[in-house]
């Protein structure tokens, strides 16, 4: 592949080669000098029309420890405030020639139309409520690295499933691998599509939560809603939030996920995300490896010298 644009269209085979790499990625960034000099002389364009955290500083950090040159595209105080199209800031940045462009759009398919438009290779950082591969791909290294093989694990992903990238590709991931997923959350929060997804649903979190391995909740993206739709964070978190009771419902040994940024006490209790079953501060250090593995990879395909 030249491009990453989303777990839809990878193959089993081609997963795990990427968590092979990340595992690689973890061991050079655990080092004191974190270099592996795959990208040296390449550049790497960022470029993120919706806000991040993670995603961006992790893109980022992986670049330079293979040795690119990134570039941080500032949105904000770029033409696209003067009113310039998605194509014609793609247009635009591709005639610098750039190596590789990591993107983040507010629109489901936005990343994958700029791919067709330029001549280097695209990674999808996160388009709208589509798909947000090295997510779902960090989350796999995270789990694989606690509890081995990913295959017959029992994830429960819980909360706001219907206004997530994230959970659309976990799941294609996780039913890649052969993972038994559930998704867990109220009615409204559910697309209409999600009994087509391969995935058991259920409203309540005793019922979802039993027997499982992991239990990762979502942002409820209250920016997403409107009207009647948005919950009362009160009641949000009485009956979907993730305290200990709850948590209690799954395995002794159930491990918490949540992909960030969290907002405690929403979806999540304070004491749970900072408790002995959170990954969660360890899902950020995958992060950066499973970029660099991405990156790599796609280096493959870049023209040689
Ligand atoms: N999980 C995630 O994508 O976080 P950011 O929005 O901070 O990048």
């Amino acid at each position: 592949h030249r491009h990453l644009l989303g777990i839809e269209g990878l193959q089993p085979s081609e997963i795990l080669h990427l968590l092979d790499l990340a595992d690689e990625a973890v061991e050079v960034s655990r080092q004191v000098e974190k270099q592996k000099a795959v990208l040296r002389g390449r550049t790497q364009i960022n470029l993120f029309f919706e806000a991040s955290t993670r995603t961006q500083a992790s893109f980022e950090i992986a670049g330079k420890r293979l040795g690119a040159d990134v570039m941080n595209m500032a949105v904000a105080s770029s033409s696209v405030k003067k009113g310039e199209t998605l194509i014609d800031t793609a247009a635009t940045l591709n005639a610098m020639r750039p190596d590789l462009l990591v993107v983040r759009h507010q629109s489901a398919g936005a990343v994958q139309l700029l791919a067709r438009k330029v001549e280097c290779s695209v990674v999808n950082a996160g388009d709208g409520q589509h798909e947000h591969p090295t997510q779902a791909l960090l989350d796999a290294l995270t789990m694989r690295r606690h509890k081995g093989d990913i295959g017959g694990l029992r994830i429960a992903i819980c909360g706001d499933i219907r206004h997530s990238r994230v959970a659309r590709s976990n799941i294609l991931l996780l039913n890649a691998l052969g993972a038994r997923v559930r998704v867990v959350a109220p009615s409204t929060l559910l697309p209409s599509g999600i009994h087509n997804m391969g995935v058991d649903v259920f409203t309540n979190m005793r019922e979802g939560l039993e027997g499982c391995d992991i239990v990762m909740m979502l942002r409820l993206q209250r920016e997403r809603m409107s009207g009647a739709f948005v919950p009362s964070v009160r009641e949000y978190f009485k009956y979907h939030g993730l305290d200990k009771e709850k948590l209690s419902y799954a395995k002794p040994d159930a491990l918490v996920m949540h992909p960030g940024p969290m907002n405690r006490g929403v979806e999540i209790a304070a004491e749970v995300a900072d408790g002995p079953q959170s990954l969660i501060k360890e899902q950020v250090e995958m992060g950066v490896a499973v970029r660099m593995a991405v990156l790599e990879a796609l280096a493959t395909h870049l023209p040689t010298k």
